[in-house]
């Protein structure tokens, strides 16, 4: 008999872990992995996942076979058995518990250190999370900035989090890790990327209107690729960009705001490309409106948008970032005009 009931307590085991282990498997729970820090945190999630389906196991293959053995019939009104415990049962349900979640500690705190160790020679990166943009700066390539992360393939990347304004968080489902960006502090991740391709940037931290539009690409490639991009984004390099362009992008205001000039087609602001005829109506000269609309942003409100929106930060900008962009905004205004 006792034998007879191990073999079902086995059977209904093994079809809940069956059942569980396809459930885990079958759906793609997890964003595809791009980095070897993305594939360690996967590890310890497929280590607890393991243990948890075991232990779902045992308990479903023990509930189920005392709902079917031990059911009470519908007259039956004794009491139950007096049961006094049972020290074996105990110390294993104590045990065990203690032996899993202590390997679960030991293997997060070994990936925790590798996740965070950079080794000899990372790429640096400086991030800079305002509302509601991300730039990115390489310090070590002549401090070329942009508003997509290029990374090349195989590198340790250490990046370095400022944030202008409020709290962001940066984050890149397929690099695995999240980190918040705060103003007045400097936090860092490591990133290691493993797979060529371009992957989402998204702020993971409510931080006004234009939060859902804080978003950017993270671009990894080929090392000579990188090189070459370098290059061409270096002062003086070939194909360098509009002084004005470049501020443009790495200060975000393409996030907010769409100009054709710039490809940009954010929605949060109102459009820039017909800046002259704004101008007109508020009765100003071009120049001075666009301006004043940069550091100053409640001066006009567009029709259909809020005061209070637009970060009041871009009045920080150094004098010839600020020269550079008012002269693209107002080019790119006349160009269409003509
Ligand atoms: Cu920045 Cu949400």
């Amino acid at each position: 008999m006792r034998r007879g009931s191990v073999f079902q307590l086995v059977v209904i085991s093994l079809l809940a872990a069956g059942i569980a282990t396809a459930l885990a498997l079958i759906p793609a729970w997890l964003p595809e992995e791009a980095s070897h820090e993305a594939g360690r945190i996967n590890f310890v999630f497929w280590f607890v996942t393991a243990i948890c389906i075991a232990i779902f196991a045992i308990v479903a293959a023990i509930t189920v076979y005392a709902v079917l053995k031990f059911r009470a019939s519908p007259d039956d009104e004794e009491d139950g058995p007096p049961i006094h415990g049972h020290t074996g049962l105990e110390i294993a349900w104590t045990a065990v518990p203690a032996v899993l979640v202590t390997a679960i500690g030991v293997v997060s705190a070994v990936v925790l250190a590798r996740n965070s160790d950079a080794g000899p020679n990372p790429l640096r990166v400086d991030v800079l999370g305002q509302q509601f943009a991300w730039s990115f700066t390489y310090p070590q390539q002549n401090n070329v900035t942009s508003g997509h992360l290029r990374l090349p393939v195989g590198r340790s990347v250490e990046l370095h989090f400022q944030a202008r304004d409020v709290i962001h968080s940066f984050w890149v489902p397929q690099f695995g890790q999240k980190q918040d960006t705060v103003p007045g502090l400097e936090t860092t991740l490591v990133i290691t990327p493993k797979k060529l391709g371009t992957f989402p940037v998204v702020c993971t931290e409510l931080c006004g209107l234009g939060h859902a539009a804080m978003r950017t690409q993270a671009v990894v490639m080929p090392q000579a690729e990188f090189d070459a991009w370098i290059r061409e984004r270096s002062q003086g390099g070939e194909g360098a960009r509009d002084p004005g362009l470049a501020v443009f992008d790495s200060a975000g205001c393409g996030s907010c705001h769409a100009l054709a000039a710039a490809r940009s087609t954010g929605e949060t602001g109102p459009e820039l490309n017909d800046l002259a005829a704004r101008a007109e109506d508020a009765g100003e000269p071009l120049e001075a409106f666009v301006r004043e609309s940069i550091v100053e942003p409640d001066a006009h409100i567009a029709e259909g948008y809020q005061a209070g929106v637009m970060p009041k930060t871009f009045a920080d900008l150094p004098r010839e970032q600020l020269d550079a962009l008012v002269k693209f905004l107002v080019d790119s205004s006349r160009s269409r005009e003509e």
